[in-house]
């Protein structure tokens, strides 16, 4: 696996394969690898004949208050793990590479990035839709990999990417969960033992919500009844590629989001 850091060597790395019309993956990421991330790079190694994977912790999608300083950084683990799962490339580009001086250019999605995550975290999806189109100027991959965990993000990118005319094919992969249910995210590892234990309230919220809507009951009212005593910031159905019951909370200092399909998972269970 080769380490780059300049956005065009990673652009040259790649010419080669490109002229050779072999097919690429990208896996952008913030780095702090769990099993999600491990399960986007291991499908983009089974489907491309290259893969890379962006490792960049994107300050302009983070809001002034919120853990940018803190998010958990762990590049030697990361690298070795990215190794062992086999990636060609490991693009690790610097903040003043990806916004130099007097950058001022960027993507708006408009209805999509409304509502659910931008009520919190107003900006957020701006700063996200305009680093991964400079990751898909860069990299020009076939395929892009992104994890349903970030439903409204997956959709936000993936209307990007139709809007834009972008020649790449958006691949969004289940959520990964821990066996107790627990959807995983780099962000967990803030949890005490307590909080983590509490966490647990999400997804079996969610769970509940799936139930009800497949009885034809009202899913948000079941989710917010199991999620009764905790700080939730939204609990909402909405259209993000297919209805989706989303919902985010805080668990003392930290803010969890995890979500349900509703047809393809009422269908699948
Ligand atoms: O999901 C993430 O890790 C980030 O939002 C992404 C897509 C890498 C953009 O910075």
């Amino acid at each position: 696996m080769k380490t780059i850091r300049a956005i065009a060597e990673m652009r040259e790395s790649l010419a080669d394969a490109r002229r050779a019309g072999r097919s690429i993956g990208l896996v952008p990421t913030m780095g702090a690898f769990h099993d999600g991330h491990l399960s986007l790079i291991r499908a983009a190694r089974a489907e491309n004949e290259v893969v890379v994977v962006s490792l960049f912790v994107n300050p302009t999608q983070f809001g002034p208050d919120e853990d940018l300083a803190r998010y958990p950084r762990d590049e030697a683990r990361d690298s070795r793990l990215a190794e062992e799962a086999g990636v060609d490339y490991l693009f690790r580009p610097s903040p003043d590479a990806m916004y130099p001086d007097r950058f001022q250019t960027w993507v708006e999605v408009e209805q999509l990035a409304a509502g659910l995550e931008s009520e919190a975290r107003p900006g957020h999806f701006r700063g996200v839709a305009t680093v991964c189109l400079k990751l898909f100027n860069i990299v020009q991959p076939h395929r892009a990999y992104f994890g349903q965990k970030d439903a409204q993000q997956a959709s936000v990118v993936r209307r990007m990417v139709r809007d834009l005319d972008l020649p790449l094919e958006m691949r969004v992969l289940p959520i990964i969960r821990d066996a107790d249910g627990l959807a995983l995210s780099s962000r967990n590892v803030y949890l005490t033992a307590q909080q983590r234990h509490d966490a647990l309230t999400l997804p079996r919220a969610l769970r509940a919500g799936l139930e009800a809507w497949r009885r034809g009951a009202d899913p948000i009212a079941a989710a917010c009844r199991g999620l009764e005593g905790l700080d939730v910031d939204y609990v909402s159905v909405a259209d993000l590629d297919g209805p989706t019951l989303a919902a985010a909370v805080r668990i003392g200092q930290t803010r969890l989001i995890d979500n349900v399909r509703l047809e393809e998972e009422a269908s699948a269970s």
